[in-house]
């Protein structure tokens, strides 16, 4: 059974984390999408809500699951004995940091493997804060955030102007 992490804050789930859950999904028996705290981020969305949200936009893929963990990534692993992690990679800027992020996983635990894919260059320019900051200015969300979210966000009044 090939068992697959993609972590992130996911505040909000974007285009592009769904493109590569769904590439994931593929490759894997299992993927978890794992809700996470970034400590240098201050949120939008609380956990639960992000937790919906994903699940919302990964319904009819099977062997997607989403979680909640507030602690180290590692420790999340070895709990429910997955080895991989996978990585998004946008561009160079993204390398720079995923790398040391990998770097640092295997050390605290060694054997973890993170797999980066390439990002669709179709969504190199999205991110949640790019997403965030639509939002706030009530800005349309088509092609940022996948459209079961839009739907979600517009009934809430969010979004779109
Ligand atoms: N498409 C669109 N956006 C993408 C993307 C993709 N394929 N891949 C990444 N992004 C965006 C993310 O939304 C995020 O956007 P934001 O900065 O605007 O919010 C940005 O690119 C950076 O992504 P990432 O590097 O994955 O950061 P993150 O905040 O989403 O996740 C954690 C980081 C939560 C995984 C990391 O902090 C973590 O592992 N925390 C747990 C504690 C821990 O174990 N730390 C490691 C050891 S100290």
């Amino acid at each position: 059974m090939k068992k697959a992490v993609y972590p992130g804050s996911f505040d909000p789930i974007t285009t592009g984390h769904l493109e590569i859950i769904k590439r994931t999904a593929r490759l894997f028996d299992e993927v978890i999408v794992l809700v996470m705290k970034n400590v240098n981020k201050h949120g939008m969305f609380d956990y639960q809500r992000r937790v919906e949200m994903i699940e919302t936009a990964c319904r009819g893929l099977e062997n997607v699951t989403v979680d909640l963990h507030t602690g180290l990534l590692t420790s999340y692993m070895k709990e429910y004995d997955v080895s991989t992690i996978i990585k998004g990679l946008r561009s160079s800027i993204d390398f720079e940091y995923e790398k040391e992020m990998a770097l640092v996983n295997e050390k605290l635990s060694p054997g973890i493997e993170t797999v980066f894919l390439i990002s669709n260059p179709e969504y190199e320019m999205i991110s949640s804060s790019i997403v965030r900051e639509l939002i706030s200015y009530g800005a349309d969300l088509s092609g940022f955030v996948p459209s079961s979210i839009q739907k979600i966000l517009r009934e809430e009044g969010l979004g779109d102007e």
